[in-house]
């Protein structure tokens, strides 16, 4: 084991503070990764604070962080796709069984025995895994990612968790030239859902709460924005989307968008709030609609997404900050108060 340096929350209602972690030594099979970057997702908010504490409790000290790009600085005697200095990323998933159905179907992030990349069993050392606001990271190659030569990496990191939470579904309900598609919520995830439905070719309708992000919803790629407070501006759409991908991180009324559907359209929920959603069975039953959720990508896919991304040019729009902001990012991330998402600089844990 090495001492890699971290930023970690004690408790639900501690800050973020620096603090040392141990990391494993890499095994034949693993590589050592120097964080260069590492996006701020609303998920790590959630769980420093144990909002999910139903379904996935947080175990502390919790190091959060699952948008990971950096440059391998070691690799394991069995390692074959990848050697010191290639630049790469690590998402939401580190480890599963290998196994499985949803494994030999490419769909990692089902697997039971799943290992996310923070607050999982991490087998090798016991206790938990600890993300990305570090200096370092230990990774088995089969979880590592490679980045297109010609994209920024600040830029890049959220193409890890918000890239592959947009794009996944929307591949899977067949967004595509001649669909209208709907985003609600313009924060990181919203802002890529845009960028992919506009990339693959769809009408794209932004819904945000947030009167000022409509010119970005714009120039970001939508064809129109709804501002969702607004009855009138809603019912103009009644009945029109073939999907709608909901991405928002607080309690709001999903039958207000159900009801913007067409026959056999899709709402696809990514935001995962802390309570639940009450869902209408009259808003479903009329028009055979259907509500899902998704989560994250497999790693083929997510490397599918990335070179996506590589062709078209396409990465997040980020404000990069040094990790010691991180709790005042977490602030602002509250009040929709980041375009779009935070990306921190971990040369910055270099002073602590
Ligand atoms: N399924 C998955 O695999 C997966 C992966 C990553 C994240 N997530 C979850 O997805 C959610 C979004 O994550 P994110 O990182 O994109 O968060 P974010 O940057 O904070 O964006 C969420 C957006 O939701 C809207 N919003 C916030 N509060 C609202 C409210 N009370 N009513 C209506 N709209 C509201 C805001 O958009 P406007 O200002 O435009 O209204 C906000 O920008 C989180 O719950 C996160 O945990 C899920
Ligand atoms: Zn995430
Ligand atoms: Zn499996």
């Amino acid at each position: 084991m090495y001492n890699a340096k971290a930023y970690s929350a004690a408790s639900a209602t501690s800050p973020l503070t620096s603090s040392k972690i141990e990391r494993r030594h890499p095994t034949q099979h693993d590589v050592q990764i120097e964080i260069l970057f590492c996006g701020i997702c609303h998920s790590d908010l959630h769980q420093v604070r144990n909002e999910w504490r139903d379904v996935m409790p947080t175990v502390y000290p919790c190091v959060p962080g699952h948008e990971i790009v950096g440059r391998v600085t070691k690799a394991g005697s069995a390692v074959t796709k990848l050697k010191p200095g290639d630049l790469v990323a690590v998402g939401c998933l580190v480890d599963s069984d290998r196994t499985c159905p949803e494994c030999r179907a490419g769909l990692e992030q089902f697997c039971p025995n799943l290992v996310l990349t923070y607050n999982g069993p991490d087998k090798h050392l016991g206790g938990v895994t600890y993300g990305g606001y570090s200096d370092s990271i230990v990774v088995d190659e089969r979880f590592v990612l490679r980045v297109p030569a010609n994209l920024d990496l600040a830029r890049a990191a959220p193409l890890l968790c918000a890239g592959i939470t947009t794009y996944s579904p929307m591949r899977h309900w067949g967004v595509t030239k001649g669909k209208k598609v709907g985003v609600v919520g313009l924060g990181g995830l919203g802002h890529m859902g845009v960028k992919f439905g506009h990339a693959l070719g769809a009408h794209v309708v932004v819904f945000t709460t947030s009167p000022g992000k409509k010119d970005d919803a714009l120039r970001l790629g939508a064809d129109d924005v709804v501002v969702s407070r607004n009855a009138d501006e809603m019912q103009k759409h009644t009945g029109s989307f073939d999907f709608i991908l909901d991405t928002v991180s607080a309690h709001h009324d999903i039958n207000a968008y159900i009801n913007l559907l067409r026959r056999d359209g899709n709402i696809t929920l990514v935001g995962a709030p802390e309570k639940a959603l009450g869902v209408s069975s009259f808003a479903l039953l009329m028009r055979r609609r259907s509500v899902s959720g998704s989560l994250i990508g497999g790693i083929a896919e997510t490397q599918e997404m990335l070179d996506f991304c590589g062709a078209h040019n396409i990465t997040s729009d980020v404000e990069v900050i040094p990790i010691q902001k991180v709790n005042e990012a977490y602030e602002r991330l509250l009040k929709s108060d980041v375009k779009y998402r935070f990306s921190v600089d971990m040369a910055s844990l270099k002073s602590e």
